[in-house]
């Protein structure tokens, strides 16, 4: 809580806080975005927050830059914004090689509009396809198959009335 806060002014703050959550779900070595928007965004003085278990800093964009001076060592190389979204209102950010310990809650807030938007992530191992899942989807696209002529059967003599 910022110390220069008045209480009564920081009560009403937190109260017209507004905060929305997603969850998504990466691969150990792949790739995600953090996904964070805001469509009524005043353009001009881009103040973005990104926080990882609300403390260790993800990334700052400070008046409209990139200020990676305080960047936790955790995220170090593996983050990229996209500045050509913030017109949108979009301050996604991508996280590269991703690690098991990088699952966990991230927020993204805006404080000139008292937003935060929170996306818990769950690093996960990469499936390996198994060998049994071609044949059995095939067989099942087989069966899609013959149901066409079981169809017309069932058709033909409503057909014979005509
Ligand atoms: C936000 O920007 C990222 C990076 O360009 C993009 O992948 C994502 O689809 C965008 N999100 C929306 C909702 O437009």
């Amino acid at each position: 809580m910022d110390k220069r806060c008045w209480l009564p002014v920081c009560v009403i703050l937190l109260m017209e806080l507004q905060v929305s959550s997603q969850e998504i779900v990466g691969f150990t070595r792949g790739k995600v975005i953090l996904p964070c928007r805001y469509n009524a965004m005043p353009t001009k003085e881009v103040n973005i927050f990104w926080r990882y278990k609300d403390d260790r800093n993800v990334y700052n964009i400070v008046s409209g830059k990139a200020d990676l001076a305080d960047q936790d060592r955790q995220f170090r190389d593996r983050t990229r914004i996209f500045p050509e979204e913030w017109a949108n209102g979009n301050f996604s950010l991508l996280l590269t090689d991703l690690k098991d310990s990088d699952s966990g809650s991230y927020s993204c807030f805006i404080p000139t509009v008292n937003f935060i938007h929170q996306v818990k992530l769950f690093v996960q191992e990469k499936p390996t396809p198994e060998p049994e899942v071609g044949p059995k989807s095939s067989s099942v696209s087989i069966r899609g198959q013959n149901l066409s002529p079981f169809l017309f059967l069932l058709l033909s003599p409503t057909l014979h009335f005509l």
